[in-house]
């Protein structure tokens, strides 16, 4: 109940409540906070078990070598690694407007994934994916299922440096960057992938079919349930659609409660 206030209220709808006289029945009036939900602890998870991850490669190992060889070698970063060549990445036009690199942010071993677009003007001051006004409405969509983005929640974005004027990445530059998405995805390893907008769903499932032909559908990638919704950005500008994006992410937390009751097992 107070789960779907707080989703109603992160849609813009104004709650009402019937006022008891507190005083009368000499109660005081109690705020909770949101509920936590069945597998979503407030403390961190002690770290699962991963794909076994291989030793630390110094980021100069990409330098000069073809595309087959550099993706190769992405796949095979640690995290140390793989931050120092996103830092360090010069393999699209993206590199020679930024004022840093945006890797990504969270837990590191998080059940959750939530994929962007790319960073905009405030990402590439900050180093930090999702801190506009975007990231604010993000922010309150994980709080409304009770998660936070430094809790069990790992921040990724489909391009990892600033296309300029907030453009649509070109298909190239997604490219470019998409073998340090999926040694991301490896990385975290987690129980779900949130796929927020259409470059997203583009660069982690590889095809480039509509948003709407996507949503609500039944995807993966290997192994890993995927959730395609909107991209905050959108809602910011297109309000009714909240409604469907908040569908999307209750479907989304069914996932997860089933992968922890062993039902997707
Ligand atoms: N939009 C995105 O897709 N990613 C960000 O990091 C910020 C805005």
């Amino acid at each position: 109940m107070r789960e779907q206030a707080a989703i109603l209220r992160e849609m813009g709808y104004t709650l009402w409540q019937l006022r008891r006289n507190t005083a009368e029945h000499g109660e005081t009036p109690k705020v909770e906070p949101l509920p936590i939900l069945a597998g979503e602890t407030s403390a961190p998870k002690a770290p699962a078990p991963k794909a076994s991850v291989p030793a630390s490669a110094p980021g100069s190992v990409l330098s000069g070598v073809d595309d087959g060889k550099r993706a190769a070698a992405i796949a095979a970063l640690d995290w140390a690694a793989l931050t120092q060549a996103i830092q360090e990445c010069r393999a699209c036009g993206l590199c020679a407007r930024r004022r840093q690199a945006v890797p990504g942010i969270g837990d590191r071993t998080a059940d959750w994934l939530f994929v962007g677009e790319g960073p905009g003007a405030e990402e590439d001051a900050r180093g930090e994916p999702f801190v506009g006004q975007a990231g604010k409405l993000l922010d309150n969509m994980l709080a409304a299922i009770g998660l936070a983005r430094d809790r069990n929640v790992y921040i990724a974005n489909a391009v990892k440096c600033r296309p300029e004027g907030n453009r649509t990445p070109a298909a190239e530059e997604m490219a470019a960057c998409r073998p340090f998405l999926l040694r991301q995805i490896a990385l975290v390893a987690p129980k779900l992938i949130v796929l927020l907008g259409k470059s997203a769903a583009h660069s982690v499932l590889n095809e480039d079919r509509s948003l709407s032909a996507l949503r609500g559908r039944p995807l993966s990638f290997g192994a890993i349930p995927v959730t395609v919704t909107y991209h905050p950005a959108y809602l910011l500008r297109n309000l009714p659609e909240k409604a469907k994006a908040w569908e999307d992410l209750c479907r989304a937390r069914q996932i997860i409660r089933e992968s922890d009751s062993g039902m997707l097992a």
